[in-house]
């Protein structure tokens, strides 16, 4: 399928594994590329500047298709050394960056320097204009639905990408919700030129994770993620386990006095706990409400081809029906 996206990245399907911590590193970012979409590794997940350039050389060897680096600017005191990560992924023959948290003013000319294409994750049309003044090449839109950080104005996708649509001039995917063919029409249908999926490419054969992950996402329905961190203005939305529970206690209790201080059991150094010993109950992370549309643990190849072809069916058969009538 082509679009603006496909031209954009230089890829088969409009379809990009967006950056997940602990789970974008070198085996599914390849598996999604060689299966024509676009693989995702997420810079932070590596400890230095030094292991992210060998995690990217080894994903290149898995792969002769573009791969994105996802950059995420957290809203931290010691921040992580941006300008060596954005070297690793230059000097790395990277040539997609996705960025999130923050927008990415700072790194943009070193990026358009080494002709890299950014694409900027955001979840409110403001933000996605300002990454197209910026110089962006693209935008993820990420409705409230999303696993991860929905921000805070809560605006679904339904609403919020035509109102991208109405406003944006570069081209921009769809994210949050997507699981299928029929999220690609839909989101192509109110003016994406693509999807971003995170959830979804967790239960994936080839995500390198703990296969009680999997299961848990499996077993997921629609109801059960919840938002955490709302009091912080840092909203997460992930999978419901009984430190989340406890978490959402702490926030009721201490309402407006919650400090990040007082939650840290529940959401620092959860990931490796959770991706790689499958301790599911040790605290938050991100997932999406797409749980409920996921049933099963397909290759990343399988996943995108049926993707498409559903994609196509729909297109060919459902709404050609209606333009008949
Ligand atoms: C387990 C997990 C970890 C994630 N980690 C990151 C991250 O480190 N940086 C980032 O920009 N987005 C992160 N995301 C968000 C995804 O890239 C994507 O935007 C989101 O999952 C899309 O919503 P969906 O889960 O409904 O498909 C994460 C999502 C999940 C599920």
């Amino acid at each position: 399928m082509k679009t603006a996206i496909t031209e954009l990245f230089g890829i088969e399907h409009p379809i990009i594994q967006g950056g997940m911590h602990y789970v974008g590193l070198a085996e599914l970012a390849a598996a999604v590329s060689n299966a024509g979409g676009l693989g995702t590794i997420t810079a932070l997940t590596q400890k230095t500047p030094q292991d992210l350039a060998n995690e990217i050389a080894r994903c290149k060897d898995m792969t002769d298709k573009p791969i994105a680096v996802n950059v995420t600017f957290l809203p931290t005191v010691n921040a992580p050394d941006y300008p060596s990560i954005i070297k690793a992924i230059i000097d790395g023959g990277v040539t997609v960056v996705e960025t999130a948290g923050r927008n990415p003013s700072q790194v943009m000319p070193y990026l358009k320097d080494a002709g890299i294409k950014v694409i900027h994750k955001c979840t409110s049309v403001r933000h996605a204009l300002k990454a197209q003044d910026i110089g962006c090449d693209a935008v993820s839109v990420d409705g409230f639905e999303c696993g991860g950080h929905p921000g805070e104005d809560d605006v679904p996708n339904m609403i919020l990408l035509p109102r991208a649509a109405d406003e944006l001039d570069i081209p921009f995917v769809a994210s949050g919700g997507q699981a299928d063919g029929r999220s690609l029409v839909a989101s192509l249908a109110m003016g994406a030129e693509g999807i971003n999926l995170g959830t979804r490419f967790v239960a994936t054969q080839e995500a390198p994770v703990h296969q009680n992950v999997k299961d848990a996402i499996v077993a997921a329905t629609e109801l059960d993620t919840r938002l955490v961190m709302r009091p912080l203005r840092n909203t997460e939305r992930v999978l419901t386990n009984a430190a989340v529970e406890q978490l959402l206690e702490k926030e009721r209790e201490l309402g407006e006095n919650l400090t990040f201080d007082d939650i840290m059991d529940q959401v620092a150094g959860v990931y490796p706990k959770v991706m790689q010993n499958g301790d599911m109950d040790s605290g938050a992370w991100s997932c999406g409400m797409v749980a409920g549309l996921i049933h099963d643990i397909p290759t990343c190849k399988d996943l995108i081809d049926g993707i498409i072809s559903q994609a196509d069916q729909i297109i060919a058969e459902r709404l050609a029906r209606f333009n008949a009538a």
